[in-house]
C-alpha cells in the first residue's frame, strides 16, 4: 500500500482522521440497518425505473451447450433475479450468450421482470432486421426492452431500423454503445443529433473520461446511461483486492471491493445502471449487494477516487 496522504488535500485528511477516530472510539464499525428496497433510477425518456445494478454477458455467458455450464449459468441468473436484478445486456457479438440467456430464462421459474437489452452488430444495414429477428428467437421474446447499435457500427442505417421497430412496438427503447475511450467524438456527435433513449459507455473508478463530455451530454439530453466494464474487466480486482477497504466503507454500505467499485459508478448522477459480468455465483452475490443501502454523496465520491489513487 502506498502512502495514504498522496492525492489528499488538507480537508480530506481531516475528514479521514475524524472518521477514523470516531470509529476507533466506538471500538467497532457502526452497525447500520440497510434497506431491503433495491436502489433504482428513472429512465429519463419515460420515468420507468430500473435497478441500478444489471448484468453483462460478454464471455461469462458464452458457454455453448455444455449442460454443466448451462446449469451453473442458470444459478447465476437466478441469484441475479432473487437479489432484485432486471437488466440483462447481451449482443450477437457474444458468441452463444444470447442462446444461453434464452435457455436460462425458459428454465427458471422466478425471473421477476427481466429488462431485455441486446444489440445489433453488423456492417451491413440490410442484415440488421434479420439479426434482430434471430436475437428475438434466441431470447424467445416478441419485444426487446432495449436494442443498441453495438460500437456504433453502421449506426445511421441501424438507427433507422431500430426506430421502425420502436414504432411497430417490437422495441421499447433504442440506443448506441461504445467501449473504453473509443470513438468518443463520433459518439458525442450522435448523442447530440439523434433522439436516443439510452447510451452505453465505459465508466469505472479509474476510467472516468466519460465524465468530461458524454455524461453531461446524457444528462442534458435526457438519455439513460448504462455503464459497461465497471470493473475494467477484472483489472480493478487485480489492482486493489489485496488492499484494505477504507475504514469508512461501511458508511456507504460497501462490504467488499465489488460494492465499492459499483457504488462509485452508479452514484454518478447521470448514470442509470452498471452491468457487471460474472461467471461465479459468489461474485453475483457480492455485486448485487451494491443494489442496497445508500449511495455515496458527491463529496464521498471524491474520497473514493482519492483513496484508490493513494493505494
Ligand atoms: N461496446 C459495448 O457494447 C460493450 C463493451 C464492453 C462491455 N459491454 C457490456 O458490459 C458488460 C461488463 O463489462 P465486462 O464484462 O467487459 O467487464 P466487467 O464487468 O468490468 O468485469 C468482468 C470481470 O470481472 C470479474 N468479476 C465480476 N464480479 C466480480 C467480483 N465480485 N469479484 C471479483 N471479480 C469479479 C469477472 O470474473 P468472474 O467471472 O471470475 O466473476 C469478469 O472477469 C459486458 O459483459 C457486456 O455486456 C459492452
Amino acid at each position: 500500500m502506498g502512502t495514504f496522504s498522496r492525492g489528499l488535500n488538507r480537508r480530506d485528511v481531516l475528514w479521514l482522521l475524524a472518521y477514523g477516530s470516531a470509529l476507533a472510539s466506538l471500538g467497532a464499525l457502526p452497525a447500520r440497518a440497510i434497506s431491503s428496497q433495491p436502489l433504482v433510477k428513472a429512465i429519463p425518456a419515460t420515468g420507468e425505473t430500473l435497478p441500478v445494478i444489471g448484468m453483462g454477458t460478454w464471455k461469462t455467458f458464452d458457454v455453448g451447450r455444455d449442460s454443466r455450464l448451462l446449469g451453473h449459468r442458470m444459478k447465476i441468473l437466478q441469484t441475479f433475479f432473487d437479489r432484485g436484478g432486471r437488466m440483462i445486456d447481451s449482443s450477437p457479438m457474444y458468441g452463444s450468450s444470447e442462446a444461453v440467456i434464452g435457455y436460462c430464462l425458459k428454465q427458471l421459474s422466478n425471473t421477476a421482470d427481466p429488462f431485455t437489452a441486446t444489440k445489433v452488430w453488423t456492417w451491413f444495414s440490410s442484415q440488421g432486421p434479420a439479426q434482430i429477428a434471430t436475437s428475438q428467437d434466441l431470447w424467445d421474446v416478441n419485444t426487446f426492452d432495449l436494442i443498441q447499435v453495438h460500437n456504433i457500427l453502421s449506426w445511421e442505417d441501424h438507427l433507422k431500423t431500430l426506430r421502425k421497430g420502436k414504432e411497430a412496438g417490437r422495441i421499447r427503447y433504442i440506443g448506441i454503445t461504445t467501449s473504453h475511450g473509443r470513438r468518443h467524438t463520433k459518439f458525442e456527435q450522435i448523442m447530440r443529433q439523434e433522439p436516443l433513449d439510452f447510451v452505453q459507455l465505459t465508466y469505472n473508478i479509474l476510467d472516468r473520461e466519460a465524465e468530461a463530455r458524454l455524461l453531461p451530454m446524457a444528462a442534458e439530453r435526457g438519455i439513460a446511461v448504462i455503464a459497461n466494464r465497471p470493473f475494467r474487466r477484472k483489472a480493478l480486482f487485480h489492482l486493489f483486492q489485496n488492499q484494505p477497504l477504507p475504514p469508512w466503507a461501511p458508511e456507504i454500505d460497501c462490504a467488499n471491493w465489488a460494492q465499492f467499485f459499483l457504488k462509485f459508478v452508479v452514484s454518478h448522477p447521470a448514470v442509470t445502471c452498471a452491468i457487471p459480468a460474472t461467471s461465479q455465483i459468489a461474485h453475483m452475490e457480492e455485486n448485487m449487494g451494491a443494489l442496497y443501502g445508500r449511495l455515496p454523496t458527491q463529496v464521498e465520491r471524491r474520497h473514493m477516487i482519492r483513496y484508490v489513487e493513494s493505494l
